[in-house]
Parts: structure tokens; C-alpha cells; sequence
């Protein structure tokens, strides 16, 4: 049987942002849409652990024993919730624009804020305040135009759910030192959201993490920037399954 990647997708996306990541081959993709997000249903209150057991419950519907897990931003800190739960289940982890720290208290305020805006006014102001940080102004008009879409397609109350969350989701500083398992760290060069410094940090705190900056592109560098991003996945699954690229 393939190997299984699990795309845990940003905020406030959904599994389109990882159409791009469906060229890579010789995989089975499992993307799913976390509740509340890509047009389903929201589900009240949630937590990073709450989406990782919705995310392990997808993996169980598919037979699926074990998975690499790929999280983008938001989805790598479902990911780390992941690993806690139920590590026996990553076979690897690949990291994309995110952190592994927990939200300073500015960071609250602002995800505090943003809820009262959404509350307010619903997706509008979340989308347009965040495009500009997705992709570099570089991006093609169609390609900014799909993110605004995919951001729209998020629900209110699945959004407001996700910026609780997020804002109370625990520090997983100390989990990368003790991961044994093949982490790949990647970054685009021009992401505000994550920059590198937290992606380098993250790949020196692994045993064996490795590091892939990516040129031209801002936080959503697995879309920006696709071919690169999954050239550097391809060759992180081979060297993992000790096959060539
Ligand atoms: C995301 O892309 O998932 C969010 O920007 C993450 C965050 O706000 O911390």
C-alpha cells in the first residue's frame, strides 16, 4: 500500500490549499476540510487536540494505520496535537509555514479582536487582512483571487471556533527535541505570518529536522510556489523510504 500524506490545512482555509500538493506522486493524499472550514458544517467549540482527533478520525475512516503529517500553519499546530495523542500514527512530519511556540499575549489580543470583527462584519475583513501576508504581491491576480475565495468559503462560527483555539493552544516548544521520527521544516522567505526564524528555530530544536527556504513566496509557499514545495517533499518521502527522488 502507498504511503499516506495527511494535509492539515491554515486558517482560515481549507483542504484547496493543498490542490497543488496533489501532483506529488506514489502517495495517497488524504486531505480533509476541518470542521467549520471549505463549506462544512462547524462543530460549537473546538481545541488543536478536538481537530486532531477529527483529523485521526479521518485517518480510521480510510483504514489508515499510520500517515505522514503535513501542517500548514494552523495545521501544524494541529499537528503537534497530533503527535501527542497518538504518535504511533506520524510516520513523519512535515512543517510548513508555522511555529511551535504558543501565542504571546499580543497575539491574543489580536486573535481577540479579529473575533469581534468576524462577529461584526463575518469573513470580509479576515480575508482581506490576511491576503496580503498568503502570497507576495508577485502572485499572479488568478492566484490571489482563488485564497480570497478559499478564505470566503470559511464559516463564521468555524473561524471564531479556529481563533479560540488557536489562541489557547499550549506551547509544543519541548515536543521537537524528543520527536524521533523525519521532520522536514519549509518556509517561504517572504512569509510575515512565520517567518524563517521560526522555521529555522524548529528545524534546530528536531534531532534531524531539515530546512527548505523557499524564494518568492510569503506564507502559503506550498501554493505559491508549488513545483518547489513538492520537489522538497518528494525528496524528503525518498530519502525516508531510503528510495531516490
Ligand atoms: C494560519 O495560516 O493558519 C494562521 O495564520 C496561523 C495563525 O494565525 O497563527
Amino acid at each position: 500500500m502507498d504511503d499516506t500524506i495527511l494535509w492539515l490545512h491554515g486558517f482560515p482555509l481549507s483542504s484547496d490549499v493543498f490542490e497543488p500538493q496533489r501532483a506529488i506522486g506514489g502517495v495517497t493524499h488524504v486531505a480533509p476540510d476541518l470542521p467549520g472550514f471549505g463549506g462544512t458544517r462547524p462543530r460549537g467549540e473546538m481545541t488543536m487536540d478536538g481537530y486532531a482527533r477529527f483529523a485521526l478520525e479521518q485517518l480510521d475512516a480510510r483504514g489508515v494505520a499510520q500517515a505522514y503529517v503535513a501542517g500548514l500553519s494552523m495545521g501544524g499546530y494541529v499537528a503537534f496535537s497530533l503527535v501527542r495523542l497518538a504518535p504511533e500514527r506520524v510516520r513523519g512530519l512535515i512543517l510548513l509555514d508555522t511555529r511551535e511556540t504558543a501565542d504571546t499575549e499580543e497575539g491574543r489580543r489580536g486573535r481577540f479582536e479579529m473575533i469581534e470583527n468576524v462577529r461584526a462584519r463575518g469573513m470580509q475583513p479576515v480575508a482581506d487582512a490576511m491576503l496580503p501576508k498568503m502570497l507576495t504581491a508577485d502572485a499572479p491576480r488568478s492566484m490571489q483571487n482563488a485564497v480570497r475565495d478559499i478564505m470566503m468559503s470559511s464559516s463564521p462560527e468555524g473561524a471564531i471556533a479556529a481563533l479560540q483555539a488557536m489562541a489557547a493552544r499550549p506551547d509544543s516548544s519541548s515536543l521537537l527535541p524528543a520527536l524521533t521520527i523525519p521532520v522536514l521544516v519549509v518556509v517561504g522567505d517572504e512569509d510575515p505570518i512565520t517567518p524563517p526564524a521560526d522555521a529555522e528555530r524548529m528545524a534546530r530544536a528536531t534531532r534531524n529536522g531539515t530546512l527548505v527556504r523557499v524564494a518568492g513566496a510569503a506564507h502559503l509557499a506550498n501554493y505559491e510556489q508549488a513545483a518547489e514545495v513538492n520537489r522538497a517533499i518528494s525528496g524528503f518521502l525518498a530519502a525516508c523510504s531510503g528510495s531516490a527522488p
